[in-house]
Order: structure tokens, then C-alpha cells, then sequence
């Protein structure tokens, strides 16, 4: 089908969706923010008192990532693509969409196979091994991980936002909708559009006409909705 005649699906994600590929979520009991204090890892301030401990922190998911394999649920909305248009937005760094197949996924939080300078936001380079203090980019700056700490702008937002008002059903799976900006995006979904929550353990998301909640985990949850969609 022609995709400008495809409906637009729109799915926001968060860390709930990788979580049966064994990456840890943030804020479940066995999450990382229960073993890391947020200041102590993601953030400038962090960045700037103990260099190597965040980069350390980072290092370290990405290389839980490298070994984890995208789950059914990711491959399920790769599969939504033959009868849609699907438009990932994720919180999560890792690439778990890309390689389960999605082919249109905005990070709103960064990507941890990528690194920058701390000179300079637009210039990214691909990272597979570590970053570690004294590691410099071409243009002589230290490298960071290209991540959104806490603290930090949100670049994609603006884009998300235009996503988010642009679309036939608004899907949210994993994520417990604590963190701001992108907890926000369920408020530019216009009016009597049709929203699925997927989780677990469903968060507060307030009240509103046409939504849809499937508690369950993202493997099954994820395969579900195909059913309700046409
Ligand atoms: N299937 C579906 N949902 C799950 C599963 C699963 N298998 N396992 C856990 N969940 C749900 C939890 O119930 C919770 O609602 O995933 C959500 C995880 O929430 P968080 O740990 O808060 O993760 P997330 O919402 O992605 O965090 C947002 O916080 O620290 C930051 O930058 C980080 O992008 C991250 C942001």
C-alpha cells in the first residue's frame, strides 16, 4: 500500500520494552536508579566532578546492549510497518527497534552507540567499546556519550511533538511516564484519537475517551494490539 494511504501509529516506548531482552528498566525494584544515585551518573554536574565514573556508568550499558537481542515485541511493531505507517518514539538508548526491524525511530533521549564532543552537540560518531577520560574528538574536546542527562534540553521534543500531533493511534508501552518532556506527549495527541497503554504495571496517564489499556508484558501486550487496529 501507498504509505501516504497508511494510517500513522505512533508509539512511544520506554525502558518497559526492552526489559524482556534483559535490560534493566529505571524504576522497577531491581532498576538502575535503585543501585546509582541520577546525580551521581546522569547528569553535567556529575559529568563534571567525576568524568570517568559517568562515562564508566555508560560504558558499561553499552555493552549490556551489545549482547542483549531485540524481543517479540520489538520485532511485533517492526511488523506493524507492512500495514502502516509506524513512528517509534523512544526514551530508550538502546537500538533494539533499529535491529527488531522498525525503520523510522526518533530517540528523544540519545543513542549509546554514538559519542560527541562536549564542544559540540551536532557532530556524532559511532562508539562500539568504551569512552574513557582523555579519549578526544577531532576538534581536541573531551568525548561524552551522546545522552540527555537529566538536566539537560531535550532537542527531539520539538519533533516528537509534531509526531505526536499527527497521528490515527497513539501507542505508549513501557515506560512509567515520570520524566519529562516526553512524559508530556500524550497531551499533543489530538482529541478522540484512539490511545493504548501497555505496561506491566499501567501508570497514571489521567482520563481520556478511547483509551485502551493492555496490562501485560510488551511480548504479549505488543502482538495484542493488532487486534484492536484496523
Ligand atoms: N513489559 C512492559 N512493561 C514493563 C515490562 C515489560 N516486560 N517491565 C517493566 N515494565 C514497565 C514498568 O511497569 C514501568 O512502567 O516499564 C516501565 C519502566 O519505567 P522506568 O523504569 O521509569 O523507565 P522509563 O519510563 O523508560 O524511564 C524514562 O528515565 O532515567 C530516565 O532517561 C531514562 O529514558 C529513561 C527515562
Amino acid at each position: 500500500m501507498d504509505t501516504n494511504l497508511k494510517k500513522h501509529i505512533v508509539v512511544l516506548t520506554g525502558a518497559g520494552i526492552s526489559a524482556e531482552s534483559g535490560l534493566k528498566t529505571f524504576r522497577d525494584g531491581d532498576g538502575l536508579w535503585m543501585g546509582y544515585n541520577i546525580e551521581d551518573v546522569a547528569t553535567p554536574r556529575a559529568f563534571k566532578k567525576n568524568p570517568q565514573l559517568v562515562l564508566d556508568f555508560y560504558n558499561h550499558r553499552r555493552s549490556e546492549v551489545a549482547k542483549a537481542q531485540p524481543n517479540a515485541a520489538h520485532i511485533a511493531l517492526a511488523e506493524l510497518e507492512k500495514d502502516f505507517k509506524v513512528t517509534i518514539i523512544t526514551q530508550n538508548i538502546d537500538d533494539l527497534h533499529e535491529r527488531g526491524g522498525s525503520t523510522n525511530v526518533v530517540h528523544l533521549h540519545g543513542e549509546i552507540f554514538k559519542m560527541r564532543s562536549i564542544a559540540s552537540y551536532h557532530t556524532l560518531y559511532d562508539i562500539r567499546g568504551d569512552i574513557n577520560v582523555g579519549d578526544m574528538a577531532p576538534d581536541g574536546f573531551q568525548l561524552r556519550p551522546h545522552i540527555v542527562w537529566f538536566e539537560e534540553a531535550v532537542p527531539m521534543m520539538e519533533t516528537a511533538a509534531a509526531i505526536a500531533m499527527d497521528c490515527d493511534y497513539f501507542v505508549v508501552i513501557g515506560t512509567s511516564l515520570q520524566v519529562y518532556p516526553a512524559a508530556s506527549l500524550l497531551q499533543y495527541v489530538p482529541a478522540g484519537i484512539p490511545r493504548f497503554i501497555i505496561d506491566k504495571k499501567i501508570p497514571s496517564v489521567g482520563q481520556y475517551p478511547n483509551l485502551h489499556i493492555i496490562e501485560k508484558a510488551a511480548t504479549e501486550g505488543v502482538p495484542e494490539l493488532k487486534n484492536y487496529l484496523s
